[in-house]
């Protein structure tokens, strides 16, 4: 296939919940009766790649961005980079040069994907300001041979301190403004690193200058990889009418498969996702069902005093204080995202393939 472009895809065909999962697998699917399928990027052959790497130029960087408004506020990070090298931005503008975009920047205007490609192909870096969140450009860059550099966010965004996830049915806590390069991707392609201290950021501007790196795509976004996905959930998504019966789980086969499970007790404050993220994991909402029950926490050595039942998107969660266990009464309500310092949280974590990570070892 020789598209030129990033293809997406959403498969609505009801149930697993890939809601809260895998940016930017997830993109878009802020319900659970929504799975989305992900990107496609294109492949390159020997003979680009090669072609890639002979017209770098170790000097040039792309700003993404094609908003004004995404410039704004930028002009330290902008002038730190000025200092080592030639800007290009993509910034749409009608008649004058907007103010959040100084004179040194060389802005193409709003390319053609084709031309976008083009000027990928010649860049060493590809630099984010911490807005889109999870967009397909920077995986697309990397597939082009540039380093992405993007901000750290510390604290995490989430919609309890950024207008963009505020009222949004979601607690995820957003790490970077890309957390799929920052962690299944990372170094060298990409660098993750607090903008605001001008050292670190320095510091990995330099470092970037001194390294070579060779385009890389992640298998889940080849073609083939999307086919691999689709095929393994078109094979093995439950209906709806099962799902509905769910919490008499062990009447239903499972997929993904109850051998991927492994039941995670997360610390007081902290998530289903960072838990298993430490415990090198993911967090599969999918096998919430299975871990909602009393015998859960008996295999955590959990002592409940009182086990309870409640419509509340922690549970199931160990609360110290009371020493009270609470099972979740609706399994519409079953997320990875979100934490409080009141509870330990029960999390279904599992194992995931390495260029694939919506799919476990034995999901195949
Ligand atoms: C590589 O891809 C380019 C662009 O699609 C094509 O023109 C060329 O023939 C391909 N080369 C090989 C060796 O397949
Ligand atoms: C830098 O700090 C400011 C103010 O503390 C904050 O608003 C901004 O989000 C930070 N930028 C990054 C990229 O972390
Ligand atoms: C959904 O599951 C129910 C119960 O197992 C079954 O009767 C029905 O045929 C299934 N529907 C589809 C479309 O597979
Ligand atoms: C599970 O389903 C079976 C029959 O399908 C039923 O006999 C059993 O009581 C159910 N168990 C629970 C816990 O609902």
């Amino acid at each position: 296939m020789h598209v030129g472009m990033i293809l997406l895809c959403w498969l609505e065909i009801g149930s697993i919940s890939m809601n809260d999962l895998f940016p930017p697998l997830s993109l878009a699917a802020h319900t659970p009766d929504n799975s989305f399928m992900g990107f496609v990027a294109e492949e390159l052959n020997e003979t680009e790649r090669l072609a890639i790497q002979r017209n770098k130029l170790n000097n040039m960087a792309v700003v993404y961005g094609k908003e004004a408004s995404m410039w704004k506020g930028k002009a330290t990070f902008l002038t730190t980079l000025h200092r080592y090298m030639e800007i290009h931005g993509t910034v749409y503008f009608e008649t004058q040069r907007p103010p959040e975009v100084p004179a040194f920047v060389k802005n193409h205007g709003l390319l053609a994907q084709a031309e976008l490609q083009q000027l990928l192909r010649r860049a060493k870096l590809f630099i984010g300001f911490g807005f889109p969140y999870e967009g397909p450009a920077p995986l697309e860059a990397i597939a082009n041979g540039c380093i992405f550099l993007q901000p750290k966010f510390n604290p995490p965004h989430s919609s309890l301190n950024h207008e963009f996830f505020r009222g949004k049915p979601t607690s995820r806590k957003v790490s970077s403004q890309h957390p799929y390069a920052e962690q299944h991707v990372g170094r060298p392609h990409v660098y993750t690193v607090d903008f605001n201290n001008s050292e670190e950021f320095d510091a990995a501007i330099r470092e970037i200058m001194r390294i070579d790196v060779e385009p890389y795509l992640p298998y889940e976004y080849t073609c083939e990889g999307m086919l691999e996905r689709l095929h393994a959930y078109i094979q093995n998504q439950p209906n709806s009418s099962v799902l509905a019966w769910a919490s008499n789980a062990s009447d239903f086969p499972s997929w993904p498969p109850l051998s991927a499970l492994r039941l995670v007790a997360s610390l007081e404050g902290q998530s289903c996702v960072e838990a298993c993220q430490n415990a090198e994991l993911f967090c599969e909402p999918a096998l919430f069902r299975f871990i909602n029950i009393r015998e859960a926490f008996n295999a955590l050595d959990f002592p409940c005093e009182g086990l309870d039942s409640e419509m509340n998107h922690l549970l199931p969660a160990f609360s110290a204080e009371q020493a009270e266990c609470g099972l979740q009464q609706d399994p519409l309500l079953f997320s990875c995202a979100g934490s409080s310092i009141k509870y330990r949280r029960l999390c279904p974590c599992r194992d995931y393939r390495n260029g694939q990570v919506a799919l476990c070892r034995d999901c195949l």
